[in-house]
């Protein structure tokens, strides 16, 4: 059965580029555009063409020069924000105006200060103005999980009968619980007339660190356009983060059924350049792209991904473009992995000379955090003529710099590694290369109880 495709809505250059300390200059914003563009998201929020001249400029020259995605501007509902976000989109093949205005009692009363009839002529007025420029057209209902739920579905109802194309649910504010997002998409699927004509989308903030939770939610319950950001920036704690979203749906199409048009393999130099152009580094242990998601300390890891990579990655990650497993050597490495390692740099011991190569790692390890090559290449020496400078005051003269040694570990042709790990799914190979089967690379005459203790 074919799956349902899901509109990838990158909001980086909007939502995320008003995260504090991520803003773009406009030839910035054209350099991430393109990139997202070999990314494959459908949609790319270039900017709020009213906030500023900058982002005016910059949604103009993205236009300008991308063919293929859908691009979006902003705008309040209200005619000179439309008018404005119309010009930027000028020279679009595919421009999309992208109308917001609050429903929550709490934003009319001591934002807007208007009232809810009026909150629904403003927005109907603002869709049917927007129409009338663009065919296709975005609504969304500002705070709608905070908005009582009758007056969303009058809201939405008005703006779809006012020409929008697209409704998008915003969780403005990072409040919603998973189970009660997708419960919110599914009544206002029972309830608005007209809604089955339009798609659906999510846009859910990560107060409480739940938008990718909620916005799959949302997808189980018939939405089918997700708006999300590279490396989960945005507002305050951020958007669902982009990676996240389409490495879930790629990881567990058993529970996600769902195609997206994204290139894997783009998902981490995107990243890399976002970091790059705001040097806003991603936090270490950031799913998907962060640069602990694929290295491996603990000794049993190490021992596992040397015999299989499954055993401890879910994904590869070349499907992610990361270009290799970084195996860390540090003081809870095994002596697999340091067997391995000394191996690569051209050194094969015994089983006894790698233990005394062993003891004095850990030893070193202890006292340096991460064993670089160099470091192992001196300790081999060392250990090979008989001289003690590497063992526990070994440092003598010697310099540790901070770089960490990484082992290249056997790859599995599948991206993911369910229990079904063998059964390849065409979603998850993009981007994999490698071997299917591991074979250790030095000889093992011990038992496996031996070896696994061996490795730790
Ligand atoms: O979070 C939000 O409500 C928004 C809207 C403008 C879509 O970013
Ligand atoms: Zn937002």
């Amino acid at each position: 059965m074919e799956r349902p495709r899901i509109t990838i809505f990158d909001t980086t250059l909007r939502d995320g580029e008003q995260s504090p300390g991520c803003s773009m200059n406009v030839q910035e914003k054209l350099r991430l555009a393109q990139q997202l563009d070999r990314l494959g998201v459908d949609v790319i929020e270039a900017g709020f063409p009213i906030a500023s001249d900058g982002d005016f400029e910059a949604v103009q020259s993205i236009s300008a020069s991308l063919r293929r995605p859908i691009i979006a501007g902003l705008a309040r509902a209200c005619t000179g924000d439309v008018d404005r976000a119309w010009q930027a989109l000028q020279g679009a093949a595919r421009p999309r105006i992208h109308v917001f205005l609050a429903t929550s009692d709490i934003h009319l009363k001591y934002k807007l200060r208007i009232t809810r009839e009026k909150c629904l002529e403003q927005a109907r007025d603002a869709v049917r103005h927007a129409k009338s420029l663009c065919p296709d057209v975005e609504f969304s209902p500002e705070d709608a999980t905070r908005t009582e739920v009758a007056f969303l579905c009058r809201v939405v109802e008005a703006a779809i009968a006012a020409g929008a194309t697209t409704v998008n649910i915003p969780d403005t504010v990072g409040y919603s619980m998973p189970e009660e997002y997708g419960n919110l998409i599914g009544t206002l699927r029972e309830k608005v007339t007209g809604i089955d004509k339009v798609t659906i989308s999510t846009h859910c903030h990560n107060d409480l660190g739940l938008a990718v939770a909620n916005s799959l939610a949302g997808v189980q319950a018939g939405a089918r356009q997700v708006e999300c950001a590279i490396n989960g920036i945005g507002e305050r704690a951020g958007n669902a983060s982009l990676e996240e979203i389409v490495m879930a749906m790629r990881v567990r199409p058993d529970r996600y059924p769902y195609e997206t048009a994204v290139a894997g393999e783009h998902l981490y130099p995107s990243s890399q350049m976002l970091a790059e152009i705001t040097r806003v580094p991603v936090q270490p242990n950031k799913a998907i792209i962060g640069r602990n998601a694929f290295a491996h300390e603990a000794g049993i890891h190490q021992d596992g991904m040397l015999k299989n990579p499954l055993t401890y990655e879910i994904m590869t990650p070349q499907s992610v473009g990361v270009p290799d497993s970084r195996l860390v050597l540090g003081k809870h490495s095994g002596r697999h992995a340091l067997a391995l390692r000394c191996e690569q740099l051209g050194h094969q011991f015994e089983r006894r000379e790698l233990d005394e190569i062993y003891r004095r790692f850990v030893i070193l390890a202890d006292r340096i955090k991460k064993v670089q090559d160099s470091h192992l290449l001196e300790l081999i020496q060392d250990v090979a003529s008989g001289n003690v400078s590497s063992d526990v005051t070994g440092s003598k003269g010697k310099k540790f710099p901070p770089a960490a040694a990484t082992l290249q570990f056997p790859r599995a042709v599948s991206a993911a590694a369910g229990p079904n790990a063998s059964d390849s799914h065409p979603a998850q190979v993009s981007g994999s290369a490698g071997q299917a089967s591991v074979s250790i690379p030095f000889t093992d005459h011990h038992s496996e109880q031996e070896d696994y203790l061996w490795g730790v």
